[in-house]
């Protein structure tokens, strides 16, 4: 089977979303940023999206959240990328809604002593949620800011207790072929897969995610739940988990599958090294307004006080 990334089948990222449909989006986008400005606290801007989510509260967690200002409901839940919905970024919030997320169970296996096939319920319960600010990078060159409602995925997995063997982790994402109409597109290969090196998603900032703004996750941001690893493009945080495996092997994910001179396995966010068809050293902030200027992009997407340390060594050139 062929998997093309939509930008070898000639589709250009910054064409995902029609021109006009884009313009026509960064008019409104402004016009939202303003609107969020004026009220100016995301409590205020929570109240007035009014969003249909069940609320899932959870304290602030200071230690792992950036001080910026976040997007707002609004830009977070129609501004996705999820490809088994569409290459559009208004396709999740259009079609993840016929979504089936109940029931929903997560295996946890592979090298790990005590499996375990848990429902929602019982991994929300399974350690203290909090709310965690996280910048989220996309490979195309554009970042949010967004507050998470999750708890480290180490918490998860020491209950499984890793073997000797678990080296990497892998994410399997769940696939609805009646509802999905991206799978049939063959854009990648589904279910879509993503991974981890075993001390990557050991690192406390690894975040399994069950809310955002403090109601559950909407299905168009991974619903019900999720992984968040914010010093890496957004596509390795892999939406609508089902499984989480432990190997000894590194896994081949999907955009690695698609694309391998493009993605690799470590997608760590870095300035200096470009993707192949654009420059990483920018990114546009959704609804930072149509004429406010690019941001510069910081190595590992500004955690590397945090996270350098796993790298040590690496040629990060060479290991994309
Ligand atoms: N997970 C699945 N299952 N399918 C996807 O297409 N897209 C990834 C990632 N997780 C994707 C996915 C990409 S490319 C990005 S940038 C982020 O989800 C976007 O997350 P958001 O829509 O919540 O901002």
């Amino acid at each position: 089977m062929t998997m093309r990334a939509p930008w070898d089948i000639g589709i250009q990222p910054s064409e995902i979303t029609p021109e006009s449909v884009w313009q026509a989006r960064r008019c409104w986008l402004q016009q939202a940023a303003w609107g969020t400005l004026a009220l100016s606290t995301a409590g205020l801007a929570r109240a007035e999206n009014a969003p249909e989510w069940p609320p899932l509260p959870a304290p602030r967690g200071p230690r792992w959240s950036v001080d910026e200002p976040l997007n707002t409901w609004q830009e977070i839940t129609t501004y996705n990328n999820f490809y088994e919905f569409g290459t559009g970024k208004s396709d999740p919030a259009e079609y993840a809604g016929r979504m089936r997320l109940t029931p929903w169970t997560v295996r946890i296996d592979g090298a790990v002593r005590k499996p375990l096939t848990l429902d929602v319920d019982a991994l929300r319960r399974l350690a203290p949620l909090e709310e965690r600010v996280y910048r989220l990078r996309c490979v195309e060159a554009w970042s949010m800011v967004v507050p998470w409602t999750g708890y480290s995925l180490s918490s998860l997995l020491r209950q499984v207790e890793p073997t000797e063997e678990a080296r990497y982790v892998v994410f399997t994402t769940a696939v609805q072929l009646d509802i999905m109409p991206g799978v049939a597109d063959r854009i990648l290969d589904w279910p879509y897969v993503e991974g981890l090196r075993m001390d990557e998603a050991m690192h406390p900032l690894t975040l399994l995610t069950f809310g955002v703004y403090g109601r559950t996750l909407p299905p168009q941001n991974g619903a019900p739940l999720r992984v968040v690893i914010p010093w890496k493009y957004g596509f390795k945080s892999a939406k609508s988990l089902v499984g989480i495996r432990l190997q000894s092997e590194p896994p081949v994910t999907s955009w690695m599958r698609a694309a391998p001179s493009e993605y690799g396995f470590y997608a760590n966010v870095n300035p200096a090294v470009p993707h192949p068809r654009w420059s990483q050293e920018t990114e546009r902030r959704i609804g930072a307004g149509f004429f406010s200027s690019r941001l510069p992009t910081h190595p590992f997407n500004g955690y590397a006080e945090a996270v350098a340390g796993l790298y040590k060594g690496m040629d990060l050139a060479r290991n994309f």
